[in-house]
């Protein structure tokens, strides 16, 4: 352990137990000679996966372990690792061996040979690379993803969806605070947030399968991969956040007429009745789904944090109604009867109220 730090290859993972070791022997092989670190970033993952790294790190000092509480999310991962280390060049690869680690070397000694390359990025889509044995599916998907990123990030970049690649370290850290750590996609990310173009080189690789262990790639994370997007594009403008919690806003205000409707309407329930039973249905149902996706990274858990998020949720809400009214009733009187004018007015202030004081209050740090 006399050679000097070369490299920190920083690996996200959750729930890769079985492919701690493989990986690890891996990455013995491939760099061997070379000083290298690997920093494991866990979020925390229920199989253990930090503490069969720790169980190596103990005799194996090249390893590190991060092991994150309360957090979740690949990108975000990827950056405190990369944070973490002395190490003047980082490396992100998968935690699930489908990355090929035999090209590190070649990505090192790449950014070593010339001062004024930036970036190397493992590519697939590349001579000599490819997807590997992908359905049909998966390979239109990333196809498509592959085709709306490259439009943003404005380069000639093959692989800009690319999960592996190397970067010096002090231009990661420099562009930190312009990162928007959402979702999957981090080299899309610190592509496009960069100041300057950053000079890359893309290395072929072969896509592979895995063997152990599962995908985290879900639904949720293709809408995470759009809300990057827009973040990106708009979000100085009006925050991704602000957008989807109008967004499940509206859907809210459909929920509550749904209910309305079925106890007014339907099941002859008095008016004031049933609004106040179709009020708590609409501001439970947004709970829960801002709970689930506008802060999935920081959700709360179990029966205690719901309940009191649902009701510190619900007094926001009181208030943002109360606000609405307020609003709508002064503009309708100045307004001379603006009816659609001023309800609308009552709604922004009352969104932008329930946004920042939720934020703050219900899922705040
Ligand atoms: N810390 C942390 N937190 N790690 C995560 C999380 C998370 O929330 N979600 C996934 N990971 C880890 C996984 O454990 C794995 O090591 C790695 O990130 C990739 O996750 P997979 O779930 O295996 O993703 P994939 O293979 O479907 O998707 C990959 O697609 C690209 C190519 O299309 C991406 O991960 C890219 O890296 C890859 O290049
Ligand atoms: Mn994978």
């Amino acid at each position: 352990m006399s050679e000097t730090l070369e490299l920190a290859v920083v690996i996200p993972t959750f729930n890769e137990l079985r492919n701690v070791p493989l990986l690890i022997a891996k990455l013995d092989a491939a760099l061997g000679g070379r000083g290298w670190e690997a920093i494991f970033v866990d979020d925390d993952s229920p199989d253990g996966t930090a503490q069969a790294a720790r169980d190596i790190a103990l005799t194996d000092r090249r390893v590190r372990v991060i092991q994150r509480i309360g957090r979740r999310g690949l990108s975000s991962a990827c950056i405190e690792g990369m944070c973490a280390t002395a190490a003047p060049v980082v490396a992100v690869i998968d935690g699930d061996l489908q990355h090929d680690e035999t090209i590190l070397p070649a990505m090192l000694n790449a950014l070593q040979a010339d001062a004024t390359l930036d970036v190397v990025i493992g590519s697939r889509f590349v001579a000599g690379g490819g997807t590997g044995e992908w359905d049909h599916d998966r390979v239109a998907k990333s196809a498509l993803a592959t085709r709306i990123s490259r439009r943003v990030l404005k380069a000639d970049l093959n692989d800009p969806m690319s999960g592996f690649f190397m970067i010096r370290s002090a231009i990661v850290r420099a562009m930190i605070p312009s990162l928007s750590a959402i979702g999957f996609k981090i080299l899309l990310d610190i592509m496009t947030a960069s100041p300057r173009p950053l000079k890359f080189l893309e290395l072929p690789y072969t896509f592979r399968l895995r063997t152990e262990g599962e995908s985290k790639l879900d639904y949720v994370v293709a809408m995470e991969f759009l809300i990057a997007l827009y973040d990106r594009m708009f979000g100085r403008i009006v925050p991704v956040r602000f957008v989807m919690f109008s967004a499940i806003g509206a859907i809210g205000a459909v929920v509550h007429l749904a209910v309305l409707w079925a106890l007014f309407r339907e099941s002859g329930l008095e008016f004031v009745a049933a609004t106040i039973v179709a009020t708590l249905v609409a501001m439970t149902f947004n709970f829960f789904l801002n709970n689930a996706l506008t802060y999935r990274e920081r959700r709360l858990k179990g029966a205690r944090g719901l309940f009191d998020g649902w009701v510190s949720f619900c007094l926001v809400c009181a208030v943002g109604a109360a606000a609405n009214v307020g609003v709508a009733a002064f503009l309708f009187e100045v307004q001379h009867g603006a009816w659609a004018l001023s309800a609308l007015a009552g709604i922004v202030v009352a969104a932008v109220w329930n946004y920042a004081l939720s934020s703050r209050f219900v899922w705040g740090r």
